[in-house]
C-alpha cells in the first residue's frame, strides 16, 4: 500500500497568501523607490543647472583675473544642503580650477562621462562614487561659451548621500512592512483554514460515532454552501443507516425471541415424552391400564409437537409467500367460509355450539382460497374453544372502505384490553395453562395475521369482558399489484 503523507490545508493556503502579499509588496517597493530616485535626481539636476547658469556670467571675469574667489563666495552663500564642488575644465579636458583643490588622479577630464556628454550635446549628468569625498556624487557639466565660442566646461558636483539615506530608510520600512505582511498572512491563513476545517473535523468525529452505531451526536453547523451540502448528505446517510440498524436490531430481537419461544414450547412435551417412556422402560409395569395411560400421554404430546411444527411450517410458508406474492384467484367467498365452518363443526357439535353464517353468495373476490379458509378456520376454532357450551357463533362478511371484511363473533368471556395489542404475536396466550390444556399452540392468530398481510390486508379484534369477542379480517377488493 502506498503511504501518502497528506499536507494540512494550512500548507496550501499559506504559501499562496505569502506569495500574493510579498509579490505585491515588492512591486510597490520597486515603484516607490524608483519614483523617489527619479524625483530626487531630477530635482538635484535642475538645482545644479540653475546654479551653473547663475555663476556662468562670473566665470569670464574670474578667468581674466585668474581668481575664482567670487564664484566660491557666491556658491558658499547659496543655501544648499551639502557643499558644492566647482570645477572648470578647458575644452581639451585639462583642469583649470577646482574648488576642492584635491589632487585629481584623472589625467584628462574628457573621459568623465558628464564632460564627454557636455562636449557632445552641451550638457551632461553622471552619478558615481567620489573617491575624494568618499560619497556617491552627482556631477553636472555645461559648456561655457562667450561670443559663440566654447571657452571651457563648468562642472558642479554635489553629494547625494541624503538620497541614499532616505532610500535606506525606505528599504528598512519596506522590510518591516514585509515582516508585518508575513505575520498577517500566517494569521489569516490559520484563521481561514480553521474556518474551513473546523466543521470538517466535527463532521469526521460525527461520522466516526455513526460508524460505531452511535447516532446521538448532532452534525455541525454549515460554514459554507459546499460543506452544507456535505453535512446534508451525511444527515441523509446517517438517517438511512440508523433506520436500517433499528430494523436489523428489531429483526435480531424477533429472531432470538422466536427461537426462545419455540424451544420453550417444545421443551414441555419432549420432557414429558422422555419421562413417561423412561418410566415404561425402567419400571416393570404390569398394570395394562397404567401402561395404556402412559402411552396415551406420550401420543398426546407427540401430536402436540407435530401441531407446533405444522403451524410453524405454515407460518414460514406464508411469510415466504408474502415476499414472493401469493397466487390469487377470483373466488366465491361464501364457499370458502362454508368449508371452514364444516371443518369446525365436529368440535362445535361437541359443545352444542351453533355457527351462523351471513355471507353474500354473489361476492367474488381475488384471494388465495386455501389460505383464507385456514384463517377463518383458526378464528372459528378459537370461538368454539373459548365460548361456553350451547352458545351461538356468527361468521359474516360485508364491504367497507374498498375492503371485504370477514367477521367472526362469539359470546365468550372476552379478552382483557391489556392483552389485545399482543394477541396476534406468535405463542401469545391470555391464559397460558388453559390454552395449552385445550391443545392450543398460540400460533393460530399469528397465522391469521400473516395470511391477511399476504393479501395486502389487515386484522383487528374487539372484545368486551363477559360479552364476547369479534375478530376482523380486512381484504382489499382491488389488489394493488405493480
Ligand atoms: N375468541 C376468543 N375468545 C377469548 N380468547 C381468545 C379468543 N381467540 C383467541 N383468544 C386468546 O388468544 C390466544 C391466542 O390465540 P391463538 O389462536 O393464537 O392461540 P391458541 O388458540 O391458544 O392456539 P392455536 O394455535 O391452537 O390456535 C388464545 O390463547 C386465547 O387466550
Ligand atoms: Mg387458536
Amino acid at each position: 500500500m502506498i503511504k501518502r503523507n497528506k499536507k494540512k490545508l494550512l500548507w496550501f493556503i499559506l504559501p499562496s497568501y505569502l506569495l500574493v502579499s510579498l509579490a505585491s509588496l515588492i512591486v510597490v517597493a520597486l515603484f516607490t523607490t524608483s519614483t523617489f530616485k527619479k524625483f530626487y535626481i531630477k530635482h538635484t539636476e535642475s538645482d545644479l543647472l540653475a546654479i551653473s547658469q547663475l555663476i556662468d556670467p562670473l566665470i569670464t571675469k574670474s578667468l581674466k583675473k585668474k581668481n575664482f574667489s567670487i564664484i566660491i563666495n557666491k556658491l558658499d552663500n547659496l543655501k544648499v544642503e551639502s557643499p558644492l564642488q566647482f570645477t572648470y575644465i578647458s575644452p581639451e579636458g585639462d583642469l583649470i580650477y577646482d574648488s576642492a583643490k584635491s589632487e585629481y588622479k584623472t589625467d584628462n577630464y574628457k573621459n568623465s562621462p558628464e564632460v564627454a556628454a557636455a562636449l557632445n550635446k552641451g550638457s551632461g549628468v553622471s552619478i558615481r562614487f567620489n573617491s575624494d569625498l568618499k560619497v556617491r556624487t552627482m556631477y553636472l557639466a555645461l559648456l561655457h561659451r562667450s561670443e559663440n565660442r566654447v571657452n571651457g566646461i563648468i562642472r558642479l558636483a554635489v553629494s547625494i548621500k541624503s538620497m541614499d539615506i532616505v532610500l535606506m530608510g525606505l528599504y528598512l520600512k519596506i522590510i518591516f512592512i514585509g515582516l508585518v505582511f508575513i505575520i498577517i498572512s500566517v494569521m489569516v491563513s490559520i484563521f481561514v483554514s480553521q474556518q474551513i476545517t473546523r466543521p470538517i473535523k466535527e463532521l469526521t468525529i460525527c461520522t466516526r460515532q455513526y460508524a460505531c452505531g452511535n447516532f446521538d451526536m448532532d452534525l455541525p453547523e454549515a460554514s459554507s454552501k459546499e460543506i452544507g451540502s456535505l453535512i446534508l448528505q451525511t444527515k441523509h446517510m446517517s438517517k438511512r443507516l440508523s433506520e436500517n440498524i433499528t430494523k436489523l436490531e428489531k429483526l435480531e430481537k424477533m429472531r432470538k425471541e422466536f427461537v426462545a419461544n419455540v424451544s420453550h414450547e417444545l421443551k414441555t412435551p419432549i420432557t414429558l415424552i422422555g419421562g413417561f417412556s423412561e418410566t415404561l422402560l425402567e419400571e416393570d409395569v404390569q398394570d395394562p391400564d397404567r401402561t395404556r395411560k402412559f402411552l396415551e400421554i406420550i401420543k398426546k404430546h407427540s401430536e402436540r409437537i407435530n401441531f407446533i411444527i405444522e403451524d410453524l411450517l405454515t407460518l414460514s410458508k406464508i411469510e415466504q409467500d408474502e415476499g414472493a406474492q401469493i397466487v390469487l384467484e377470483k373466488t366465491d367467498i361464501k364457499a370458502v367460509v362454508l368449508r371452514a365452518v364444516e371443518t369446525c363443526s365436529v368440535k362445535a357439535d361437541e359443545k352444542n355450539i351453533k355457527i351462523n353464517t351471513e355471507v353474500d353468495g354473489r361476492l367474488k373476490i381475488r384471494i388465495n382460497p386455501p389460505l383464507i379458509e385456514q384463517a377463518v378456520t383458526n378464528l372459528l376454532d378459537n370461538a368454539v374453544k373459548y365460548s361456553p357450551a350451547d352458545s351461538d357463533i356468527k361468521v359474516s362478511s360485508n364491504i367497507k372502505d374498498k375492503h371485504l371484511v370477514i367477521t367472526v363473533s362469539d359470546p365468550g368471556n372476552g379478552i382483557e384490553e391489556k392483552h389485545l395489542p399482543y394477541l396476534f404475536q406468535r405463542f401469545y396466550r391470555v391464559d397460558q395453562a388453559r390454552s395449552r390444556e385445550q391443545g392450543g399452540t398460540g400460533l393460530g392468530l399469528a397465522i391469521v395475521k400473516h395470511i391477511a398481510q399476504a393479501h395486502g390486508g389487515t386484522v383487528d379484534v374487539k372484545s368486551e369482558i363477559n360479552k364476547g369477542t369479534s375478530f376482523y379480517i380486512y381484504l382489499p377488493l382491488e389488489q394493488d399489484r405493480s
